[in-house]
């Protein structure tokens, strides 16, 4: 039997009008517009298009976004001074610095200096340790859009076996911490595999729930996964370009024999991408709700 398919596609569309009308709610009856800024420092054309689609995004939602493309040669100390500005800004409910940043900049100097309160990818220090020990707080939009699509495309993590392959820092990790969580949607028994696991094929087998975030394409081949396992394929690996020059994604999952052994899978693209950038217009609004508490 083939697999049924959990589309990121639809559950961001579904996710996106309930984000319309809260939106809409949250200007009518309370004169609150959420906002969004955006920093992106250099000319990186896959951060531009990445920081272009959030923005695009804001657009579509009502919320406001202010956005500051910055030279590849602003120095770390204009960067933090922005981000002081920022941070008390009242237009501003969430402040997005795409990484990767350019060398001379400390990455982490920069996501210290964002106020834990407007912290909407979740990559603060404190906002990590609140997500650890099970506190509110503002969890990162892949890891938070991965359970989102399990919850939503109804599969059930309270007790089962999830694996998860690669220990990024961005999926890997906190996407283990949020399904160990002891709460709906997560309740999870959780093994985290990564390059120096000795035999990876052997954890993948058992699990009721495999998320691949490994960024090796097709990596998690038919014979490592579970008669009627929930696959989850965070990969989007560009194995190519068309004649046009537009890019071919693989997922870090064999997707046409991965799907004739598991019960559920999300495909790539359509699957966790289009939940990433959701989960973030989330955040924000949630952040402005938050911030006028
Ligand atoms: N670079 C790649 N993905 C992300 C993301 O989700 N947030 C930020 N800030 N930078 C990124």
């Amino acid at each position: 039997m083939t697999a049924r398919i959990i589309s990121g596609t639809e559950t961001a569309r579904q996710i996106r009008e309930e984000l319309i009308k809260e939106v809409a709610n949250l200007k009518a009856n309370h004169n609150i517009v959420p906002g969004l800024a955006t920093v992106i420092v250099g000319d990186d054309p896959a951060s531009q298009t990445y920081v272009g689609a959030k923005i695009k995004a804001c657009q579509a939602l009502g919320i406001y976004s202010a956005n500051y493309p910055l030279p590849a040669g602003t120095s770390e100390e204009e960067l933090l001074k922005l981000i002081a500005d920022l941070n008390t800004d009242p237009a501003i409910n969430g402040i997005l610095v795409q990484v990767p940043l350019p060398d001379h900049i400390d990455e982490n100097r920069i996501l210290l200096a964002i106020s834990p309160d407007k912290d909407v990818d979740g990559f603060h220090p404190v906002s990590v340790g609140r997500m650890v020990i099970g506190q509110p707080g503002f969890l990162p939009c892949t890891p938070h859009g991965i359970q989102e699509l399990l919850i939503r495309g109804g599969v059930e993590t309270s007790g089962a076996e999830v694996v998860i392959v690669g220990r990024s820092n961005i999926v890997g990790k906190p996407v283990a911490n949020i399904l160990l969580q002891k709460a709906p949607g997560a309740n999870a028994t959780v093994t985290v595999c990564h390059s120096a696991t000795r035999d990876i094929a052997a954890h993948t087998r058992r699990a009721d729930i495999l998320i691949a975030a490994i960024g090796k394409p097709k990596f998690i081949t038919a014979d490592m996964v579970k008669p009627g396992a929930a696959v989850i394929d965070v990969g989007t690996n560009e194995i190519g370009r068309t004649p046009e020059g537009k890019r071919i994604l693989s997922g870090d999952v064999d997707f046409d024999n991965v799907k004739e052994v598991a019960g559920v899978i999300t495909p790539v693209p359509g699957g966790v991408g289009p939940m990433t950038i959701v989960m973030l217009m989330a955040n924000t609004v949630r952040a402005a709700k938050l911030a006028h508490e």
